[in-house]
């Protein structure tokens, strides 16, 4: 159907994949939607050790949006390669699993201990975390620190690395750069905004956390523009995500410059939507009389 590409030597049955934290470790989808037609599952992220998380409310709706403050709740590396990573493994969508650390030894970790692991294809960075070694600034904000975490893991691992970007930053061409001078074999673009919502009557920030990420359709725009922007600057893949609602929204992203798509609080909504959105990419293909789905990439470029 001409959806077929390769993403930094991943093999992939089209370049639609579920983006992390919205799809636990797939098995929690699997009855509710066709899971066999992604092209890849992106699991939540796994830390060295299990979190609970942040305390509730961790969630909140927003116009067009959603907020989340989950604090990256997760089983622990052991218990994903024990327990989570079986189910995965024997599915057909390719499993790249995300990475978070508060430490650049954490990050190594977990890379190191899931190198030991069968059935993974590649691993996705989240640098959002607060580096804790650094007074808590996100790594994904200062393209000294990407450098740093993206080579040190990219020095334990022999799978790709695909750097998930913050778009909490002012330059993303700047923290872009940093990350794929350092050996990212592809980036995802964007990860969640820092955002709040407030409960007048009770004078007080809904979330527990005060703030959160907000996604959703309310980000697309700035998705849309940070994609655009680094495609120019960068020789390395993207994967473009934030707000993606409609097959519209995936032919956007790869026009600005996307390879692949990852599909996020959509599925919140309706948790088919990333299979209509590849089922919407082949009959777009077949009306517009292309062959290549790749071939649209960047189209929107003057
Ligand atoms: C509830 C929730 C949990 C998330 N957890 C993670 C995570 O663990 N790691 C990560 O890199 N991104 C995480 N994200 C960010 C999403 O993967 C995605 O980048 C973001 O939601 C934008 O896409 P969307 O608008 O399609 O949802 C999370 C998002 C939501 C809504």
């Amino acid at each position: 159907m001409g959806l077929a590409l390769e993403l930094a030597g991943i093999p992939l049955a089209n370049p639609v994949m579920l983006a992390s934290g919205t799809c636990g470790y797939g098995q929690e989808l699997a009855g509710v939607m066709a899971v066999e037609t992604l092209g890849a599952i992106v699991t939540k992220a796994i830390t060295a050790s299990p979190r609970f998380g942040n305390p509730t409310p961790r969630l909140a709706e927003t116009p067009a949006g959603m907020l989340n403050a989950i604090g990256l709740a997760n089983v622990g590396v052991e218990a994903f390669i024990a327990d989570k990573l079986p189910y995965l493994r024997d599915l057909a969508p390719r499993v790249i699993v995300n990475i978070a650390g508060s430490r650049i030894e954490e990050y190594v970790a977990v890379a190191e201990r899931l190198e030991t692991a069968t059935g993974i294809d590649a691993y996705e960075l989240n640098i959002s975390c607060p580096n804790v070694a650094h007074g808590g600034i996100a790594f994904g904000a200062d393209p000294a620190a990407i450098a740093a975490v993206v080579g040190a893991v990219k020095r334990v691992i022999t799978r790709p690395l695909i750097v998930k970007m913050s778009p909490n930053v002012t330059d993303i061409v700047s923290t872009s750069r940093a990350a794929e001078d350092a050996g990212a074999d592809a980036l995802a673009l964007i990860n969640t905004l820092i955002g709040m919502a407030v409960d007048v009557s009770r004078r007080r920030p809904v979330l527990a956390n005060l703030t959160g990420g907000l996604s959703g359709p309310a980000i697309r725009p700035v998705g849309l523009a940070m994609v655009y922007k680094v495609f120019t600057a960068v020789r390395i893949p993207i994967i473009g995500l934030g707000g993606i609602m409609e097959t519209e929204d995936a032919l956007a992203y790869l026009m600005c410059g996307a390879r692949a798509v990852q599909i996020g609080t959509a599925t919140f909504i309706n948790p088919d939507a990333a299979v209509r959105i590849i089922t919407g990419l082949a009959a777009w293909c077949d009306d517009q009389g292309v062959d290549d789905l790749q071939d649209i990439v960047g189209a929107c470029h003057l």
